[in-house]
């Protein structure tokens, strides 16, 4: 039972040792953790938005592991309550370019070189939310062969099935005709669009408008819509702070990140739209 509030109480105020506010969100380790490499005042902000989009970035796949396992019990609340989360948090995520939406080439200089050779392509936890959405990829492994923890841990999310997998999977034992050659093909190879699916698609959406199914598409477009913001946001964020310069990661910069940005996210969801 709860008790009663007594309304001329005080916050607690003696602990032994440390708060448990301190316990539980670690705030003074997490307050610690920024080690700028300039003296530039701008840095602070270029930093902490990066770890800002990290833990999110950790959220996130949180969510989508949670979602795959969801559907692959058969669970659709359960993966819908998931996917539902991760678009707030997809929200916030992308809300936190704010910070870095309008830098001028000179105020990004001031502290650009500090950065040497590190780039957020380099962001392992950015890979496995890539290698969720069914972009797998062997060889973006190759920059962890030093790390041999990260790469573990990459190489296991490489070879698990990708959430599109397990939604796929999900709409066979459904009743829909995805073909066993999506249904069983090697989990580390990335997803390409397959006919037959954009028809299972095809047929969801021309039916039933509140159908799990669609449901569970229109849950999947709205992931896939704030994945694509978030990389054309960056891709502007690029091009306002350093026009066509090489990236920090070597490679060609704003025109490398074009052609990522143009990559779709659960193909068959869009393709399928032109025929309903
Ligand atoms: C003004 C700020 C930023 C600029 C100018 C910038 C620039 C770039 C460039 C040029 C690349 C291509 C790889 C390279 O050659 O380095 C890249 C990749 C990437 N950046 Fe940024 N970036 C910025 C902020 C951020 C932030 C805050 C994050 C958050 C973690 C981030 C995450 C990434 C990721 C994940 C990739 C790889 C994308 C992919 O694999 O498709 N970037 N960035």
């Amino acid at each position: 039972m709860t008790a009663e509030p007594r309304l001329d109480a005080t916050p607690n105020l003696d602990f032994d040792g440390t708060t448990p506010y301190e316990e539980y969100v670690r705030a003074w380790e997490l307050s610690h953790l920024q080690e700028p490499l300039s003296d530039d005042p701008g840095e602070m902000a270029f930093l902490v938005t990066t770890q800002v989009m990290e833990l999110w970035f950790t959220v996130i796949v949180h969510e989508w592991e949670t979602a795959a396992r969801a559907l692959r019990g058969d669970d659709l609340p359960g993966a819908m309550a998931a996917l539902k989360r991760s678009t707030y948090e997809l929200q916030a995520l992308n809300a936190s370019w704010e910070p870095l939406a309008h830098l001028t080439p000179a105020q990004f200089n001031a502290f650009r070189s500090a950065l040497g050779d590190a780039s957020g392509f380099q962001s392992a936890t950015y890979r496995r939310l890539e290698f969720l959405l069914g972009e797998k990829s062997a060889s973006m492994l190759v920059p962890y062969e030093g790390a041999p923890h990260i790469h573990a841990e990459l190489e296991k999310a490489l070879h698990t099935p990708s959430l599109y997998d397990e939604v796929l999977r999900f709409l066979f034992r459904r009743g829909h005709g995805i073909p066993a050659s999506v249904r069983e093909r090697e989990a580390a190879e990335r997803h390409a669009a397959d006919p037959a699916v954009e028809d299972v698609w095809q047929r969801i959406y021309a039916g039933d408008q509140h159908s799990d199914e669609c449901r569970l598409g229109e849950a999947l477009t709205e992931v896939a819509e704030l994945v694509w913001r978030w990389r054309n946001d960056h891709l502007v964020a690029t091009r306002r702070a350093m026009g066509a310069k090489v990236g920090t990661g070597g490679s060609p910069g704003v025109a490398w990140l074009e052609k990522r940005a143009a990559k779709s996210v659960f193909p068959e969801l869009w393709t399928a739209r032109s025929r309903v």
